[in-house]
């Protein structure tokens, strides 16, 4: 038997023997690293098996660098905050559009922190950091030019439009940048003051959202909506609200339309979308579904926000009363009795199990016979091999919502390759003291609140996953 760091190697050999054979088959290749991210270079990603390949040579590459690496040094590299700490200034000081604007070449630093408004001494220190972890090149002494990972830092508007007004800094974005900011500001900042929230008595085992990190980061004890909606909070806010269409954007515009048979539904038939949003889950459901009735609810503001959205987007469907968008608070009684279905799609991950338990309960209460729930979020998985997939003959779909486990040495859920739902997850506990969950833990909760999982629609993102439940 080979030696797990020549396994490890063969891993990666053979991946990459993989990409560059469909690529040379393709008359394409893998771009290169220096060059400026272009969607339009991407394709070679969709070729047969380059995916799993891809997937592959990255897991392998991690757990090699994981096993060489001396462990002192790998605990060490973890603690230093210095990957947020460089990646913030550069992106908050829009050196990647600075650098764009000025001469993609390479722009000598001084002439980056002139536009900056930042001291270029201590920029320069910043950058050689991120181009040393293949975020930016420094090509000459100073001189500095973007390559595909830095040139995703450029938000994509003018620089004298991004600094000029920064609550429409993102608008018209695709989300990703939104995010990006999102990330390293409110949640980082929070995620700073885990510990103290996870190790005081009076917060460690508390359910509420009040409790969780945000508060502690900010001087708040409020939950992150309404302190979202305080006047100082408006950039935020505002950011927060491109961030959200990040994640959907990535996925085709009809990625809702697949799993559950929204097409089946008829114009007797009515969708709630619980905290809806601004409606844009079930937009294209009621694009492909003429018939079928739709009604969002969710909080006043947002409420203002998506009867706009549908005037843009969808007129007819508002002006016909086909569609309707509600004030409705999550935790009051919900005063629809005769829904098709309750549609609950990134929400019961924003709350604990306590306030998830309320949540179904209102729902159920609700509930007609035929009544079903569709539950959209990310399906949080075991590292080891998952001994639950015994319910595979109960609940359809339920096995396949893992993918086939990795081929050892490699860690079965793939490791590093599959890390955004264990993000995700940490995201919500730091801001909602909330979670991601997986199958067996919905489950439970489902049945304790008279529900009955009876179908999993897996989704090969991961972020689309729909759970279909009726009522026990
Ligand atoms: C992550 S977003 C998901 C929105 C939508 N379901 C979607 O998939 O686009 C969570 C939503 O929950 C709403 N929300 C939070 N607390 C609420 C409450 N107490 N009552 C009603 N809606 C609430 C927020 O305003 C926000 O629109």
């Amino acid at each position: 038997m080979a030696s797990t760091i020549l396994q490890l190697s063969k891993l990666i050999s053979d991946a990459t023997a993989v990409i560059t054979d469909s690529c040379a088959g393709a008359g394409t290749a893998v771009p290169e690293l220096d060059a400026p991210f272009d969607p339009a270079q991407e394709a070679w990603r969709q070729r047969p098996g380059v995916q799993l390949a891809v997937d592959q040579a990255i897991s392998a590459a991690h757990q090699l660098i994981a096993t060489l690496q001396p462990a002192p040094l790998s605990v060490l590299r973890m603690g230093g905050s210095y990957h947020i700490t460089a990646t913030r200034v550069a992106f908050e000081s829009n050196v990647a559009t600075i650098i764009k604007e000025l001469g993609g070449n390479g722009v000598h630093v001084d002439a980056i922190a002139v536009k900056a408004k930042v001291d270029p001494k201590k920029l320069v220190r910043v950058l050689r950091f991120l181009a040393s972890q293949h975020v930016f090149r420094e090509i000459e002494p100073d001189v500095f030019a973007n390559n595909r990972i830095s040139s995703c830092f450029d938000i994509g508007k003018p620089f004298s439009e991004l600094v000029s007004n920064p609550v429409t800094k993102y608008e018209g974005t695709s989300g990703i940048t939104a995010l990006f900011g999102h990330m390293m500001d409110e949640m980082s900042k929070s995620g700073a003051y885990a510990w103290e929230a996870l190790s005081d008595p009076k917060t460690a085992f508390s359910e509420e959202p009040e409790d969780a990190p945000l508060s502690r980061a900010f001087g708040t004890h409020i939950t992150f909506w309404d302190w979202m909606e305080e006047p100082e909070q408006v950039n935020r806010l505002a950011r927060f609200g491109v961030a959200m269409r990040a994640w959907q954007n990535t996925l085709p515009a009809d990625a809702m339309l697949h799993g559950f048979n929204w097409l089946s539904l008829t114009e007797n038939d009515l969708i709630v979308d619980v905290a809806g949003g601004i409606g844009n889950a079930v937009l294209p459901i009621a694009r492909a579904n003429p018939a079928v009735r739709v009604i969002i609810q969710d909080r006043p503001a947002v409420i203002d926000d998506g009867i706009k959205y549908w005037n843009e987007e969808y007129p007819e469907a508002l002006d016909s009363g086909r569609v309707k968008l509600e004030i409705r608070d999550l935790f009051a009684a919900q005063p629809i009795k005769n829904a098709s279905v309750f549609l609950l799609r990134r929400i019961l991950h924003d709350w604990s199990d306590k306030y998830v338990r309320k949540i179904l309960t209102t729902l159920r209460e609700a509930a007609a016979p035929s009544t079903k729930l569709l539950i959209i979020d990310s399906i949080m998985h075991y590292v080891c091999a998952d001994p639950t997939l015994s319910k595979a003959g109960v609940v359809p779909g339920w096995a396949s919502a893992r993918r086939p486990d990795a081929p050892p040495p490699l860690l079965p859920n793939w490791g590093t390759v599959g890390i955004g739902t264990y993000g995700s997850d940490l995201h919500m506990m730091i801001l909602h003291n909330s979670q991601e969950r997986t199958l067996t833990h919905l489950s439970t909760l489902l049945e304790s609140t008279g529900w009955r999982m009876v179908r999993v629609y897996p989704d090969q993102t991961n972020l689309m996953s729909q759970v279909e439940a009726v009522p026990i």
